[in-house]
């Protein structure tokens, strides 16, 4: 098989990574790809990621087995519809069924539908209506931006004057796009977690549980970003919640797309918070996360490729999961990150020195005249897999530890909610 990915980040160079295991791939390219890619053997094309007419060209004249879709905004603007009416095959939603991640009123109307459990919610598409409700609410409470592209536009507000400013934010600055709707929602307690299912023709599959650490700094700290660290599997889900989580969420949810004329296919991302009550639902989204990608594929056997073959053509399929190992990662980030950050250090200490054991993945970075450099908010990632949570993060950190990189940063406490220790990190 040859097969293309659709990305540039950490999330599609470990997709790109898993696919070239499998005994049955000759080929796996990438649009754009980084050189990180590149140099783990991964062919990276000169094609933009939403140049549709040149990735079909590409795909057509190349003989592509299948593409997979990194990250969400192709989905968006209809990459798969796109393909399927060049009689490519892909995989990922439809434009329609990718609603279900670029509108969060759209989400929670079919959650509601099928009585799935999540935070309690309004929609409201004015400013003086929201404004109005939130003078008569109680704190905490989250808003939400809604629209494509507006995953920064989500705010948990402590009170009212920061909800008024929010809503300001939102309607009239258009600080998240120009969509005017918001989301306010009920604040749920609790410990995220994500659940990764693989939806196929009448066919569903689940990999292993993931947790992202979404603060910047330690002890869950500072901005929101896209996340600054993660591990699989999560020990504190327990079988039963992942069974409800399941039957009571994916399984309806995947249920309600296909009654609404707008079936799911590909990877669908269920956001979760452990409540008192059980699971609830925060998000979807209709793609891999990352960085929990990088955690959870190399829990996986080496016929992903074939697993995601089978589903596109209908046939029965199952994952092989390392039981007994686990895998942790770091996201090594840029001075200023989620904001205005720093770029152009030269990471060449860190790429050219990598023990074994250790697995990097590229987000942020090019290579000029032979050196590696930092060109991005999220640089790169290292990911150990191993026997234990320990394990992992001793050998990420050490090597982190041993080779500093002005300019950047990371987290020191990435798996603390599985390990005791916080301290001798770093
Ligand atoms: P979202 O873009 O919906 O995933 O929200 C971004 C982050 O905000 C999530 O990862 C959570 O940490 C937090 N969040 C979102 N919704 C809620 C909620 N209802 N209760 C508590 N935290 C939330
Ligand atoms: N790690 C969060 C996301 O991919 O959306």
């Amino acid at each position: 098989m040859k097969i293309l990915v659709i990305g540039s980040g950490g999330r599609e160079h470990s997709l790109a990574l898993k696919f070239k295991q499998d005994a049955k791939v000759s080929e796996v390219y990438c649009a754009p790809g980084n050189p990180l890619m590149a140099k783990d053997g991964i062919h990276c094309l000169d094609i933009s990621m939403d140049d549709f007419p040149t990735l079909i060209d590409f795909a057509q004249k190349n003989n592509i087995s299948w593409t997979f879709v990194g990250p969400e905004i192709p989905l968006f603007n209809g990459i798969v519809d796109a393909f399927q009416a060049a009689g490519l095959q892909i995989f990922g939603p439809s434009q329609l069924a990718s609603r279900l991640e670029s509108s969060k009123h759209f989400a929670k109307e079919v959650m509601q539908a099928q009585d799935v459990p999540t935070a309690a919610y309004v929609a409201y598409n004015n400013l003086v209506q929201a404004q109005a409700a939130v003078k008569s609410a109680d704190f905490p409470l989250v808003i939400k931006a809604d629209g494509p592209a507006a995953g920064k536009g989500v705010k948990i507000v402590q009170d009212l004057a920061s909800a008024l400013d929010f809503l300001e934010e939102i309607f009239s600055d258009h600080c998240y796009g120009s969509q005017n709707e918001v989301v306010i929602e009920e604040y749920l307690e609790g410990v995220e977690f994500s659940c990764f299912s693989l939806i196929g023709k009448g066919q569903v599959l689940h990999l292993p549980l993931a947790q992202d650490h979404k603060r910047a700094y330690d002890h869950d700290l500072g901005p929101n970003t896209g996340g600054m660290g993660a591990y699989s599997p999560v020990p504190f889900v327990s079988q039963s919640v992942f069974n409800e989580v399941v039957n009571r969420i994916v399984e309806p949810v995947l249920k309600e797309m296909a009654a609404r004329d707008c079936p799911y296919y590909g990877v669908l991302y269920t956001g979760l918070i452990l409540t008192q009550e059980g699971p609830k639902v925060i998000e979807f989204n209709t793609r891999f996360g990352d960085p929990e990608t990088q955690v959870v594929l190399p829990l996986l056997g080496d016929n992903f490729a074939g697993v995601i073959d089978d589903l596109l053509h209908g046939r029965p399929s199952q994952l092989t999961v390392e039981a007994d190992q686990v895998s942790l990662g770091v996201v090594l980030a840029a001075e200023g990150y989620p904001g205005t950050y720093q770029k152009d250090m030269v990471l060449d200490k860190l790429i050219t020195k990598l023990p074994d054991g250790l697995q990097i993945y590229g987000a942020g970075v090019e290579l000029r005249e032979g050196h590696y450099e930092a060109m991005g908010g999220r640089i790169l990632m290292l990911v150990a897999k191993g026997s234990s949570y320990e394990i992992c993060r001793d050998q990420v950190y050490q090597f982190l530890g041993q080779h500093p990189i002005a300019g950047t940063f990371y987290r020191k406490d990435i798996g603390h909610w599985v390990l005791d220790k916080r301290e001798g990190v770093g």
